[in-house]
C-alpha cells in the first residue's frame, strides 16, 4: 500500500544563514498509511507544528522530501499544489481559526466556494457535515454563540466537507474539558474507522493513548513510540499473530 504521508530526510530551517537561525526539523523520516490514526507528542518547541505544516503543505522544507499519497510535492506549483492541499488534506487549526461573522453552516461550507461547488449544493453537503459532528440544530450560531467543544466540531466539520483522506489536528482537544475532548477522539476514531488518515498534535498521554501510533518529537527529531498505541499493543494484536 503505497503511504499516504512519507518524508524522507525532512528538515526545516527558520532564518537560515542569520543569527536568527533555528534548526526546527532534522531528517525526519516517517510513513504514515492510509487509515493510520498518529499522535504526535513532544515539548513545546520540539517541531511539531513545523513538522505539521509540512505535512499539510502549508510551508516547505529547507531539506528532504515530502511525498504526499505518492506525489512529490516540490514538483507541484503552486496551483497544482492548492489542488492537492484541496483534495486531499484537512486542517484543524489551533484555536480553531473560525470565522466570527459567519455561521457555523457558513463557516463549514467556506473551502467549497474554492472548490467550485454550486452554492446550492455547498449548503447541504455543509448541512451533512455539520450534523456528522453532532451540530446539526447549531447551523445559524456565530462562533461567539457555541461552546468552545463546539467551536472545535465546526472546524473539524469544515476540515472535512472536501472529504479529504488526511485529517490533520494541532491541538484538537487543548482548549476543551475531559468529557468535551472524549467526544473529540471518538470522532477522530470513527474517522479513522471509515479509512480516513488521522494525524493529532496533543501535549497529553490520554488523548494520544486513543491513536495507533505515537511519535515523539525532541530537538526537532522524531521517534516513533514501540507499541504502545491502541492497536499495536493489545494482546489481541498477538492472538492475531
Ligand atoms: N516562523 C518561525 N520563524 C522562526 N522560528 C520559528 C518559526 N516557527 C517556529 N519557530 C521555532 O522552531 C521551533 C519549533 O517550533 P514549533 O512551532 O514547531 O514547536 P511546537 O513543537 O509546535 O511547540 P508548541 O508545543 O509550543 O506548539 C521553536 O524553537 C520555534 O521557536
Ligand atoms: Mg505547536
Amino acid at each position: 500500500m503505497v503511504p499516504v504521508i512519507r518524508t524522507h530526510g525532512l528538515g526545516k530551517v527558520y532564518s537560515p544563514g542569520t543569527q536568527a537561525e533555528v534548526v526546527a526539523l532534522r531528517d525526519v523520516d516517517i510513513s504514515i498509511a492510509p487509515g493510520d490514526f498518529v499522535a504526535i507528542m513532544g515539548p513545546s518547541g520540539s517541531g511539531k507544528s513545523t513538522l505539521m505544516n509540512l505535512v499539510g503543505c502549508l510551508d516547505t522544507p529547507t531539506a528532504g522530501s515530502y511525498l504526499c499519497d505518492g506525489i512529490d510535492v516540490s514538483t507541484l506549483d503552486p496551483e497544482e499544489l492548492a489542488v492537492l492541499r484541496r483534495d486531499k488534506i484537512g486542517f484543524v487549526f489551533q484555536g480553531f481559526n473560525l470565522l466570527p461573522r459567519m455561521s457555523a453552516l457558513e463557516n463549514v461550507a467556506m473551502p467549497l466556494g474554492y472548490a467550485r461547488v454550486p452554492p446550492g449544493e455547498r449548503t447541504t453537503l455543509a448541512r451533512e457535515a455539520l450534523a456528522a459532528v453532532g451540530l446539526a440544530e447549531r447551523e445559524s450560531h456565530r462562533p461567539s454563540e457555541l461552546s468552545g467543544g463546539q467551536q472545535q466540531r465546526v472546524a473539524i466539520a469544515r476540515a472535512l466537507i472536501n472529504r479529504p483522506p488526511i485529517l490533520l489536528a494541532d491541538e484538537p482537544t487543548g482548549a476543551l474539558d475531559t468529557r468535551t475532548g472524549e467526544e473529540i477522539l471518538a470522532l477522530f476514531e470513527r474517522l479513522r474507522d471509515e479509512g480516513h488518515t488521522v494525524v493529532i498534535i496533543t501535549h497529553d498521554p490520554d488523548v494520544a493513548a486513543h491513536a495507533d501510533r505515537i511519535f515523539a518529537m525532541r530537538d526537532g527529531e522524531v521517534h516513533e513510540e514501540p507499541g504502545i498505541g491502541n492497536r499495536e499493543s493489545g494482546i489481541g494484536q498477538a492472538e492475531l499473530s
